[in-house]
């Protein structure tokens, strides 16, 4: 893996060390476009870096300001059942914190499981079930990164989770708060799996997010998670998945979903110097 090189390649483009990243999840990449003066580096500029092969999904960082906040997005993301290693679906991920972002906001689309969810919720992500036995720390550990045993006590800071609370407050947004399970699909799942990780504790369940918070809190990056709830999860109304069904809720809430990650960006510490 190129990262140093990456780095340096993306440092040489950038007017602005960006403080915020942004992981867009499956139809929500729209919020890139309103960030202003855009830098984009597209992900096949970056010699050996991943392609993103999943319809709603751009494959490219997008570096300038959103609410006069520093940021950069992904605007794609790689996930585990593209067949990439669980190395190359957190590459980004790393790229970002070293160019030095210091807080990280992931976003996803999910399935609800929480049966008092209703498809287009927002679900601030307040813990997660690692449900694949995937690990993206597997390996040997680099000291300079971080630490060996990484604490995941606080993997989703309180701070950010009450910013994202009370962010919601002020325009009128009624968010949920829940635990997110991490399947690596492709499939969606069975009624009997999603009884399973309802039993277990999960509200939200996807295919995504899990390994970056993981790759970020081992980097000291503060992570701020929000699903987008696309759908109920199997079995929960008699409706089979579907993609199409996923991106066309996603379309629909992108509006609130934009107007709320701004709010949370203005109401975050980093103001213009
Ligand atoms: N299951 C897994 N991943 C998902 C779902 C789901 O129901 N909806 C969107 N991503």
């Amino acid at each position: 893996m190129n990262l140093d090189k990456w780095v340096e390649q993306i440092n040489s483009r950038i007017n602005e060390q960006p403080a915020i990243g942004l992981i867009l999840g499956s139809g929500l990449g729209e919020l890139a476009d309103y960030i202003e003066n855009p830098v984009i580096v597209k992900y096949e500029e970056l010699e050996g870096f991943r392609k993103s092969t999943v319809q709603g999904h751009k494959g490219q960082f997008v570096f300038g300001r959103l609410m006069n906040v520093p940021v950069v997005a992904m605007q794609g993301r790689f996930h585990f059942y593209e067949g990439y290693s669980i190395y190359d679906v957190v590459a980004p991920v790393r790229l970002m914190c070293l160019i030095g972002v210091e807080q990280l906001i992931v976003t996803n689309a999910a399935g609800g499981v929480n049966e008092s969810f209703v498809p287009g919720d927002l679900m601030i992500i307040s813990d997660h079930l690692n449900f694949t036995g995937q690990n993206p720390l597997i390996g040997s550990n680099n000291a300079n990164w971080g630490p060996r045993f990484p604490d995941m006590t606080n993997a989703y800071d309180k701070e950010l989770i009450t910013l994202a609370k009370e962010s919601a407050k002020k325009i009128g947004l009624r968010v949920k708060e829940g635990c997110y399970m991490w399947m690596t699909g492709p499939t969606y799942e069975t009624p009997a799996e999603i009884k399973m990780a309802r039993l277990l504790g999960a509200d939200a369940i996807g295919m995504s997010t899990v390994p970056e918070v993981i790759v970020a809190r081992h980097m000291g990056v503060k992570v701020l998670g929000i699903s987008c709830i696309t759908n109920m999860a199997a079995g929960i109304n008699e409706e089979p998945l579907s993609h199409k069904d996923v991106i066309i809720t996603a379309d629909r809430i992108k509006e609130v979903f934009v107007k709320y990650i701004k709010i949370i960006l203005e109401g975050s510490n980093y103001e213009s110097n």
